[in-house]
């Protein structure tokens, strides 16, 4: 589903990733890790074709870097749900119209809006916050509401940057747990974290950024 081939990324002079290869498969979870300023949310970018590589082939669902046009990118992230670390809430709408506004922009069947928004709200627990403003919410409430509406389109793939960087532990598992049950139902998750710690102990693929391309980590057995 996902498939980089012999890529490379540079920004100037600088080269992020060079001779770098990778396969997921439909329905993976993977955690992408690698250091700060590695390139981990490069290579999301590089997912939903916000960049496209300098050599090389990403190929993505039916999309290929090498063929895509301008016009395409659009349906590309029709397919892709995206959260990132500082949530990207409109703070002067309320959390039904912050989901909603996602539909809009697809061109969603108005009669349709209201049961998917109140599905999506109930999937993240917060059914019960659909018309509260985003000041009104917790960190963890906020990137819930994120998430909510990341999913709302039924994306194939949900790409996560940092999307526990702004939370404390606790907010931080619940995340986790929301998307355990996202990638249960069939969706794709692959979330971009500099903390190991937090996912050290959880089961899922874990690949690393390093040395301009991507390493498959083998767990220690406990
Ligand atoms: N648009 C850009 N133009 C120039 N350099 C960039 C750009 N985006 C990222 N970089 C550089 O690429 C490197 C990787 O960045 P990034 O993917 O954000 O790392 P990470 O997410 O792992 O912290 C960093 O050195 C960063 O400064
Ligand atoms: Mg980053």
């Amino acid at each position: 589903m996902i498939e980089f081939h012999d890529v490379r990324l540079s920004f100037g002079p600088q080269t992020i990733f060079e001779h770098a290869n990778l396969m997921i498969g439909e329905g993976e979870f993977v955690y992408v890790i690698g250091e700060t300023g590695i390139g981990k949310s490069t290579f999301l970018r590089l997912l939903y074709m916000d960049i496209l590589p300098s050599y090389g082939r990403v190929r993505i669902g039916g999309y290929d870097s090498t063929a895509v046009s301008r016009g395409d990118i659009p349906f590309l992230r029709r397919t892709i749900g995206i959260v990132f670390q500082d949530f990207r809430l409109l703070d002067d709408r309320s959390v039904f119209e912050n989901i909603a506004f996602a539909l809009h922009v697809t061109n969603a069947k108005q009669k349709m809006i209201n049961p998917k928004v109140t599905r999506v709200l109930s999937e993240v627990g917060l059914s019960a916050k659909a018309d509260a403003m985003p000041g009104d919410l917790s960190g963890g409430e906020k990137q819930r509401v994120a998430i909510a509406r990341a999913l709302v389109n039924d994306p194939v793939i949900l790409l996560a940057d940092e999307a526990t960087g702004n939370l404390d532990p606790n907010a931080s598992r619940e995340i986790l747990a929301i998307f355990d049950r996202i990638n249960k139902r069939g969706t794709a998750i692959i979330m971009a974290t500099h903390d190991y710690s937090l996912i050290s102990q959880r089961p899922g693929r874990v690949i690393k950024i390093q040395e301009k391309s991507f390493f498959d980590v083998v767990m220690q057995e406990q």
